[in-house]
């Protein structure tokens, strides 16, 4: 293989599609245009559980402009009544079908489409659907299912179910002669994304659809779509040029979808359906937790016994899973642990993803027991942390490929100046406000997705590449780009990169941090293929410079192919490709996971994150004035976007710990604060410093030694504020968020 330097990977570089953000230029699903586009707006339930006893829409039909309103009564017959489709990302279980019958089974659950020449006339005309339901009495809270909570049947694809127990677990704590055991439990999250769901869907004349449609993933998208209207590949093209935040609400089509597309179908006309902000809670949230973490410890902190317990809830159609309580065990080394994770059933939308699903929850339970431990033996946290740290994956009997986590603890404890901290609670403050300090760890799955991706060179010396995947925002434009222009020796500016489109090479959902490893190593694949014709191309050349020299030995730099130990011999990509006879080249690769590295070595990505809180105790006012996290996760393409993709996490977590909280009534089975008015997230106001340090760490799971950090920002910040709160006050506080009221 032929060698570039790498003039771009790891260095800080701005987004390439900043420009056309800050200008608006760039177009979101909902701000694409179609000659003739009508409007579709949703009509919502206002009971959780039921049915429609009457639906009149006569008097919105009526309105000047409306087309056609959509119920369950004269739905189009479409292939959608089987469950015959793929949503690349579904949990097991019978997947929400808007619009199907008369039942109701969540509250904001769409019952009917209204569809006008405007937005505003649908709008209105949408607040003239008179609806009457034989109401149920709903159930929406966990605490009361716990007792008829189950294993889930049959488990979801890509998480992995806790594993069986080791030691006895039971006993061991029993025994041990320190005991820590207490509940914890975080408020229902709901994803929003500043963009909200929305799908325009383009009538193309012949049938074929055109459909711009908030996913991270477009194939996923049109998965779904050939599924359920039993459409072929190439009549349904998907577009997600640019999104605006997902968190994991777009991994999974949503209904404005199958409603745009239905309406476009019938009609035979362009439609698009936006969500309001209000139905943004109406289809997907980070779902209510009741976990237990028991640890039972030698008088030093060595842990003897650890059982984290959890019980999830989740919709009665499908049986949503993340893994929640596995982490416990891939932290910590114990001889004696036992996980467990169920579900219950509750009249609510399935639950979905949100930024490091079931870590996030897991996490912040184990790393405030883990604290309660470090009080409980008189240990300093770290310290804690270090004895009782785990060098193989316990849950799967491996080592891991990697694991800079002790230089995450000392590194971030350097910089945040722990060693300052005095243990005792309630013993620092600044004038009338306590100082807390706190510190947990993180973990995230370090994963690789199968996915293609395409390159093409042409003779003016300017590459394009990508694939369907999305930029959810996290800079993916710009590490493929950076990735592109190093493999064959361009500079940045002379590469484009495409994505979130069905029409190119085909990619996997935008999820899970894995897509820097997946599409980035893909990419990479592409581009040396076209390096290695272009090589050939220049080396038939007559009285070639490189004849005789093998493609090992080259370098592609600054536009050339050169002989890596005498650059005075060297082509420039044009005059190989003329030399060729070819005014383009193009080349199309998939990567995947490395299985027998995969069989050898576990994969996760970690942290340690310090916190700092100040507390006006009368007022109960939380601050977080000092963020340090320290992220090991392998080799950092962009410390400038990768940067971003921390603070993001650590601002999502300050907001998880603080602010954060999906108030259901439920007496009516409803989320109450369904605006940004009421359910609260961090403004600039509640965000001070933040200080990320990417601890380096070789890993050999793909060759570019990538690992996700699109997720591991968040996990374990709620813990660390939550234990900074307790060094702040004495007070331990194990149901978050962390409000005024639970202060004072
Ligand atoms: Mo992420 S929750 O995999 O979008």
């Amino acid at each position: 293989m032929a060698s570039s330097p790498e003039t771009y990977f790891g260095t800080a570089r701005s987004r390439v599609d900043g420009p056309a953000k800050v200008t608006g230029q760039a177009k979101y699903a909902g701000e694409f245009e179609a000659p003739d586009l009508a409007h579709g707006y949703v009509v919502s339930s206002a009971i959780a559980r039921g049915a429609i006893s009457r639906i009149d829409t006569a008097e919105a039909e009526a309105v000047p402009g409306v087309i056609k309103v959509f119920t369950h009564e004269n739905r189009p017959r479409t292939a959608w009544l089987d469950y015959n489709y793929q949503d690349a990302v579904a949990p097991p279980g019978s997947p929400f079908r808007a619009l199907y019958d008369e039942k109701i089974q969540f509250s904001g659950q769409p019952v009917a489409l209204v569809v006008a020449e405007d937005f505003e006339t649908a709008r209105y005309a949408a607040s003239l659907v008179k609806l009457a339901y034989a109401a149920e009495e709903p159930e929406t809270d966990v605490t009361r299912v716990r007792d008829l909570s189950y294993t889930p049947p049959m488990k979801r694809a890509g998480i992995k179910p806790p594993p069986e127990p080791w030691g006895d677990a039971d006993a061991a704590f029993d025994g041990a002669p320190v005991k820590v055991r207490h509940a914890y439990r975080h408020a229902i999250e709901y994803h929003n994304p500043m963009e909200p769901h929305a799908s325009t869907v383009v009538w193309e004349g012949d049938g074929r659809l055109t459909v711009y449609d908030k996913i991270q993933g477009v194939s996923n998208s049109q998965g779904y779509l050939t599924g359920v209207f039993g459409l072929k590949k190439d009549e349904v093209r998907v577009l997600n040029p640019y999104l605006g935040g997902g968190f994991g609400s777009g991994l999974r089509p949503q209904y404005q979808l199958f409603l745009a597309v239905m309406a476009a179908r019938e009609l035979e006309r362009s439609v698009r359906v936006t969500l309001t902000r209000d139905q943004m809670f109406s289809f997907t949230h980070r779902p209510d937790v009741l976990q237990t973490v028991s640890l039972g410890a030698g008088p030093d902190g060595t842990l003897q016994a650890l059982r984290h317990d959890a019980v999830s809830g989740t919709s009665r159609y499908e049986d949503y899973q993340e893994v929640v309580v596995n982490w416990s065990a891939i932290l910590y080394r114990c001889e004696n642990v036992a996980l467990t994770y169920k579900l219950a059933h509750l009249d609510l939308p399935t639950p979905g993803d949100m930024r490091a699903p079931g870590a996030v929850t897991g996490v912040f339970a184990l790393e405030i027991a883990m604290d309660e431990l470090a009080y409980a033996t008189g240990q300093d946290p770290i310290a804690l942390r270090l004895k009782n740290y785990s060098e193989r994956d316990q849950t799967e009997g491996k080592p891991f490929g990697s694991k800079a986590l002790r230089a995450c603890y000392e590194q971030g404890a350097e910089r945040f100046g722990w060693s300052q901290r005095s243990p005792e609670p309630r013993s620092m403050r600044d004038g009338k406000e306590l100082v807390g300090w706190g510190m947990a760890t993180g973990v995230w799955e370090s994963l690789m997705q199968k996915s293609s991706a395409q390159a093409t060179l042409t003779a003016d010396g300017k590459l394009v590449v990508g694939n369907s995947t999305g930029d959810i925002g996290t800079g993916t434009y710009t590490i493929l780009t950076q990735i592109a222009a190093d493999a064959l020796g361009l500079r940045m500016e002379d590469v484009t990169t495409k994505l979130g489109d069905t029409a190119l090479a085909e990619a996997p959902v935008a999820g899970g941090s894995w897509t820097a490893a997946s599409s980035g190593t893909a990419v990479m694949k592409a581009c040396r293929t076209i390096a290695n014709q272009l090589f050939t191309m220049a080396r038939r050349m007559d009285h070639s410079p490189l004849a005789n020299v093998d493609f090992d030995r080259v370098v592609f730099r600054d536009g050339r192919i050169a002989v890596a130990d005498d650059p005075s011999r060297s082509v420039s990509l044009a005059e190989a490709m003329r030399a060729g006879g070819v005014d383009k080249l193009e080349a199309t690769e998939s990567a995947g996971p490395d299985s027998s590295h995969q069989k050898e070595f576990s994969a996760y990505t970690h942290s340690a994150i310090f916190a700092e809180v100040k507390i006006d105790e009368e007022l109960g006012q939380v601050r977080v004035t000092r963020v340090v996290s320290a992220v090991a996760a392998g080799r950092v393409i962009n410390p400038k976007t990768a940067r971003s993709q921390i603070l993001g996490g650590v601002v999502m977590g300050i907001g998880g710990a603080l602010e954060e909280e999906g108030m259901l009534d439920h007496r009516l089975g409803r989320v109450m604060n369904h605006n940004l008015g009421e359910y609260h997230v961090p403004v600039h106001a509640d965000i001070h410093d933040i200080d990320v340090i990417f601890v380096d760490e070789v890993d050999k799971a793909n060759p570019m030694g990538v690992k996700g950090l699109g997720e591991i920002g968040i996990v374990g910040t709620m813990a660390a504020v939550a234990n900074a709160v307790f060094h702040a006050t004495g007070k331990r506080i194990r149901e978050l968020p962390i409000t005024v009221d639970k202060i004072i």
